[in-house]
């Protein structure tokens, strides 16, 4: 969603905010701004669109200061411009706020506002923040009491940053629900909804956790919950280097994470193997391990491609671990009373452990006595913290809307956890020697599926002008189908539908005319034959078919129109090669339309919204 930035300290914030949104761009885009405070003087400059407009913007307007913030906009109130876009300030321009999540009773806030002079200029919930703070400044309190004070006030979910003229030595952050780092420097100090935003400057950061406030000087930092008690705060020291969010060469991100899949599979692997006993070391779940085999069932939470990911994990825990699993978007989980006890395990998978819907079925699990086990990718998220146990899926940085290489990682880890499970159940370890070999073996087959771009480039030239497009897969490969038509929508905008093949009878034949691409995939596993009777339904209807084959398949070529064959591997795993063909395709057609691919319209990286 909304990307927050701040800094204080004696260097000019200006392009430390830039290249701070630039950063967070992926999280929104529809408008960006920052607000400076220095000698007394405040000023915001906001615009519609990119940071790169913003930046364009006050080129030459030669700003100056040590204490600003930045925000880039993901729309939820009100239209993208400039009088919607962050920063938010009082009347007299004295007070800056930006703020990323929902105030659900800002209706409520506004109008007692509105009754006491206060005038409100944009359309967004967020504005009434910066009065009500106004609103206890106005009586003498300080700045950090007063966004105490109007904290209390407000229900929904926020990561705010709030600088003040008449106090322009300190930030003050505060967040619920929405995710907010402290940077630590050399007399200076950053705030940020992302460490990616400050990691140019500062690999030290303190992660705030809901209720929590902190105020930030150039050479201190404090924090406190929002009813005033003092915390103490461990120092995180992160990782991740410069490199590994930059694009590296490639055009976009979207095909740099493609192509880094043989390099993301292998580290999700990465010392995880024990080949000799055929199974696999989590150590996240060492502590909870037993508990986790002897669970009588499992849930799998999430949203969009983690929960794809999902139910690849449910073929894959009930088929080779024999544990009853279920599968539910996070969504409808947290809303629908669910009976879950303490002999259950839930996992919760999200690439950016901060997807709201996703953080609120943990908690709703957590509360019922459940198990609660992160599956996820940005270290030290909120999800990642608040999970009993976890694996992390070590991805790297996935900064592309689209999410490619977190949904293979997150394949290879939920293999992981199955074979875990079946090893100390019921599977032998001959059987666990040959998943662990074919687990050895993907990064080598990625690499060989990669080869074929050139070829799916040409393939997405033939069909980037289509309206439509269906996804059919069985078995392992339903999933597939489903984040097939998730990639080609969200970036080409082209209608897909993904459904289990043998459904395809029950109402989306009626779709069916030579001007519907229809995608198969079709391994030679146990539904191959399914899957060409379904195949050559399509065929007698004149649909264009483009099939995902295993290497060696002599069959398919004489009843599909294209044919993209890639290396076999064993059933449980064949959803992390099928799935990187689409990814390519997807691209690929949506670079062909000239689209942004990294930023597709209406969409953010993490959805900190329900
Ligand atoms: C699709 C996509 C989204 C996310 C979903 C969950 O390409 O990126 O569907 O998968 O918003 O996000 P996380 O995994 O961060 O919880």
């Amino acid at each position: 969603m909304c990307g927050i930035v701040g800094y204080i300290g004696n260097k000019n914030c200006v392009p430390i905010l830039i290249n701070g949104l630039k950063r967070l761009e992926y999280r929104g885009y529809d408008s960006a701004g920052i607000g400076i405070i220095e000698n007394g003087n405040s000023s915001i400059i906001k615009n519609k669109g990119k940071v790169s407009a913003l930046e364009e913007r006050i080129h030459n307007m030669n700003l100056h200061a040590g204490l600003g913030i930045g925000h880039t906009r993901w729309a939820t109130h009100g239209i993208p411009n400039e009088i919607n876009a962050h920063p938010h300030s009082n009347s007299n321009n004295t007070l800056f706020l930006i703020h990323n999540g929902i105030i659900e009773n800002y209706q409520t806030i506004k109008t007692g506002l509105k009754k006491l002079g206060y005038h409100f200029t944009s359309e967004t919930d967020s504005e009434v923040l910066v009065h009500l703070i106004d609103s206890f400044l106005v009586k003498g309190y300080s700045l950090c009491k007063a966004v105490q004070l109007a904290l209390n006030e407000v229900e929904g979910t926020y990561g705010i940053a709030v600088i003040y003229r008449e106090e322009p030595d300190k930030i003050v952050v505060a967040r619920k629900g929405s995710p907010l780092v402290v940077g630590l420097g050399e007399n200076e100090n950053f705030i940020a909804s992302d460490v990616s935003a400050i990691l140019a400057h500062t690999k030290q950061v303190v992660y705030l956790d809901d209720g929590e406030l902190a105020v930030v000087s150039k050479d201190n930092f404090t924090v406190k919950t929002i009813s005033d008690k003092e915390i103490e705060k461990e120092v995180h020291e992160i990782s991740m280097s410069l490199e590994e969010i930059d694009k590296g060469g490639f055009p976009h991100f979207m095909l740099k994470e493609i192509m880094e899949q043989p390099e993301s599979v292998r580290n999700s692997m990465r010392g995880r193997l024990l080949i000799d006993e055929g199974t696999s070391k989590l150590g996240g779940l060492t502590e909870v391990v037993d508990r986790l085999v002897n669970s009588k069932r499992i849930l799998i939470s999430a949203c969009g491609t983690s929960w794809h990911a999902g139910l690849v994990g449910e073929y894959m825990l009930e088929h080779i671990a024999r544990i009853p699993t279920e599968v539910e978007y996070a969504s409808e989980f947290r809303y629908r009373n669910p009976i879950i006890d303490k002999d259950d395990t839930v996992f919760l998978i999200s690439q950016s452990g901060e997807t709201a819907d996703t953080l609120a079925a943990l908690r709703e699990a957590k509360n019922r006595g459940a198990l609660v086990l992160g599956i996820c990718n940005v270290v030290g998220s909120t999800i990642a913290r608040e999970s009993t146990a976890g694996v992390y899926i070590h991805a790297g940085p996935e900064i592309g809307v689209a999410s490619t290489k977190a949904f293979t990682s997150q394949l290879v880890v939920l293999s992981l956890i199955t074979l875990l499970i079946a090893r100390k159940k019921s599977l032998s370890a001959p059987e666990g020697r040959e998943i662990v070999k074919e687990l050895q073996a993907l990064p080598d087959k990625i690499s060989e599926i990669l080869k074929l771009n050139d070829k799916i480039e040409e393939l997405a030239n033939e069909f980037k002008d289509a309206n439509n497009f269906l996804y059919l897969g069985r078995g392992y490969n339903f999933p597939v189908a489903l984040e097939g038509a998730l990639k080609l929508k969200e970036i080409s905008y082209i209608h897909a539908e993904g459904y289990p093949a043998a459904e395809m009878k029950h109402g989306p034949i009626a779709l069916i005319d030579e001007n519907m691409p229809v995608v198969f995939i079709a391994p030679k596993d146990s539904t191959y034959d399914k899957i060409i009777s379904n195949i050559e339904e399509v065929r007698a209807r004149g649909g264009k078919i483009i099939a995902i084959a295993d290497d060696g398949d002599g069959e398919i070529d004489r009843i599909v129109d294209h044919v993209i064959k890639i290396p076999r591997t064993i059933e449980m795993l064949s959803p992390i090669l099928n799935s990187i063909p689409l990814q390519l395709l997807a691209y690929h057609i949506a670079v062909k339309k000239g689209l942004n691919v990294d930023q597709p319209r209406n969409l953010a990286k993490s959805v900190t919204v329900e």
